[in-house]
């Protein structure tokens, strides 16, 4: 091990191995079985005449920035991308589309060098993105490839027609999730994917070995509930995006999804449907007071179930999984829509809850006490407007608002069109709030004071207003502009976008902006972090060509109609 030198992104460097860590020699699933080349495209016949006729509508307009800029009569809703593949027909150019075909904002290339730089390889093919490639930096585990940072990165390479890398991210990641995992002496459930994994290049055996973390080297040993979902819901826009289903269909791939789905449809103690899991198991990998049921891994998890059940085989393991993935769609979006959802009206509500209510037709099931809804909200909430709070839980609601969760909400169709329209709606009217001088705040507001040291144990790096604190992140930008699109709204991804032009490169493609209104960039971030090089390149593709955005997108189901109460402040 000690011989072992790196081979990351060509200029990356490694330290600190921790000997514990579990190494292995990966050896190559045997997908000769795969075609090379996407099947074909049976599916493009099927595409909708609307769909064509508004493709055809964008595509004429699209070069012009102009037609980006004016397009207020985006379809309000773009179901139709759901299910049909959308394959693009692109695949090895080096130069992006936009390059050739608009007059392309001069970072748009410069983004995409960085991105390129930034490519993992494992034994001569590209694996994944490295999270960050700053050098001035202690690298602690910036230089892995994180499978939530390498969402946006996949999500690039496919839009350039590019889907190679995403294959062999997913199928090494796949061979990863068999590794026996252990913190101590405790073994993690089969099915956990790791948070990250790093190649360790052998000059003198010329060897790669990969090398990785299911928590039990990461900082608070937590592990991702996260990575597990992010894995199926990018299987499903490799398949959409390619048209190539082969990959899906291996055995395999369908036990690697199944093992997943084990671990979170178990039955146990549960009086809800939503996911129990521990504090920073996610995008905000700290404690933050996100333990319990929080809305980033429930709107995930949601937008997981929905993926697999288009990825399942329907053979005899499959069914079994479909059956449950249904029941438990059901009661997740009954659960999510009718309590974690606030506006208006049901703040209204909350404030006036009687409590202390024993039955079963209680009004305030989960006993809220009004006395701790926090001042803040109050002010916060617009009439028009809502949004999914952070955390439902007895006794206790957390009224923070976290973009992750509910623009996947939105991506997802956990939210219903009209609840996607009001998160919208909150997103314009408290627009200084959530994006100020950069897209976008992590979660608004931020904690201080006694609550900081009750909810975070004193951590000196989420101090108010930084990082995952109430901090900006530019990758965010990607989820939003995914979420304007699907809504109708891609003015509003523009204005947030021309934002993060402004100051973006300068800066040097920080990973997080502090301060109320993100004036300044992170006071530990890194620079050149991938994921804000792609998460901008990524919403920059998808308003050019909106049809990308059905790689990411779920229509509404319409069996999974709502029973919420809905707010009179809303106006269809
Ligand atoms: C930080 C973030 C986490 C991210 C990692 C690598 O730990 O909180 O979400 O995956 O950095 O960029």
């Amino acid at each position: 091990m000690s011989e072992l030198s790196p081979n990351l992104a060509q200029n990356g460097t490694v330290k600190n191995i921790d000997s514990s860590s579990t190494v292995a020699e990966t050896e190559d699933i045997d997908f000769s079985k795969l075609s090379e080349r996407p099947r074909p495209l049976t599916m493009e016949r099927q595409r909708s005449y609307d769909e064509r006729s508004f493709l055809s509508e964008l595509s004429v307009g699209m070069s012009p920035r102009l037609s980006i800029r004016n397009i207020d009569s985006y379809p309000r809703n773009m179901d139709h991308f759901e299910n049909v593949f959308s394959p693009s027909r692109r695949s090895g150019f080096n130069t992006p589309r936009s390059a050739m075909e608009v007059e392309p904002h001069p970072m748009f290339a410069e983004a995409w060098e960085s991105l390129r730089r930034s490519l993992v390889f494992f034994r001569g093919k590209p694996v994944g993105t490295i999270a960050a490639l700053d050098n001035s930096e202690e690298e602690l585990n910036y230089d892995q490839v994180f499978v939530r940072d390498f969402v946006p990165s996949a999500l690039a390479f496919l839009m350039n027609g590019e889907p190679e890398i995403v294959k062999n991210f997913l199928v090494k990641t796949l061979r990863l999730q068999s590794w026996e995992k252990k913190v101590d002496r405790f073994q993690l459930g089969e099915g956990v994917m790791p948070a990250s994994f790093k190649v360790l290049h052998d000059p003198v055996r010329n060897s790669d070995t990969l090398i990785a973390d299911f928590g039990e080297s990461a900082i608070g040993r937590v592990a991702p509930v996260d990575s597990g979902f992010w894995w199926i819901i990018l299987l499903r826009a490799y398949t959409k995006s390619t048209g190539d289903s082969s990959l899906a269909e291996l055995p395999e791939c369908q036990k690697g999804m199944r093992l997943i789905l084990t671990l979170c449809l178990s039955e146990g103690f549960d009086t809800f449907p939503t996911l129990l899991c521990a504090d920073g198991c996610c995008m905000i990998d700290r404690r933050m007071g996100v333990y319990g049921y929080p809305i980033e891994i429930q709107a995930l998890f949601f937008m997981a179930l929905r993926c697999a059940l288009l990825l399942l085989k329907q053979d005899d393991q499959g069914k079994d999984f479909i059956e449950r993935i249904v029941k438990r769609l059901h009661a997740l979006s009954y659960h999510m829509r009718s309590y974690f959802w606030l506006d208006m009206k049901q703040l209204n509500d909350i404030y006036r809850y009687k409590t202390e209510e024993y039955s079963h037709t209680a009004v305030n099931k989960f006993n809220v006490i009004p006395d701790s809804i926090p001042e803040w909200i109050f002010d916060f909430m617009p009439t028009y407007g809502g949004y999914f709070i952070g955390n439902v839980s007895p006794a206790r609601m957390d009224f923070r608002w976290f973009a992750l969760g509910n623009c996947v909400a939105i991506l997802s169709s956990l939210a219903t069109p009209e609840q996607s329209t009001a998160i919208m709606d909150l997103i314009e009217s408290r627009w200084e709030e959530l994006v100020g001088d950069m897209p976008l705040k992590v979660c608004y507001p931020a904690i201080e004071g006694h609550e900081w040291r009750i909810v975070t144990g004193c951590d000196p790096k989420n101090t108010r207003w930084s990082y995952h604190n109430g901090g900006s992140w530019p990758v965010l930008l990607w989820l939003l502009t995914a979420a304007c699109i699907k809504t109708g709204r891609p003015q509003i991804a523009r204005r947030a976008i021309e934002l993060a032009e402004s100051r973006l490169v300068k800066d040097s493609w920080p990973e997080y902006y502090d301060g109320k209104l993100g004036r300044f960039i992170g006071k530990q971030a890194r620079k050149f972090q991938t994921w804000s090089v792609a998460g901008y390149l990524v919403a920059k593709m998808m308003l050019e060509d909106p049809s990308h955005l059905g790689m990411i997108s779920l229509e509404e189901d319409k069996q999974m109609k709502p029973l919420i109460k809905r707010s009179a402040s809303w106006t269809f």
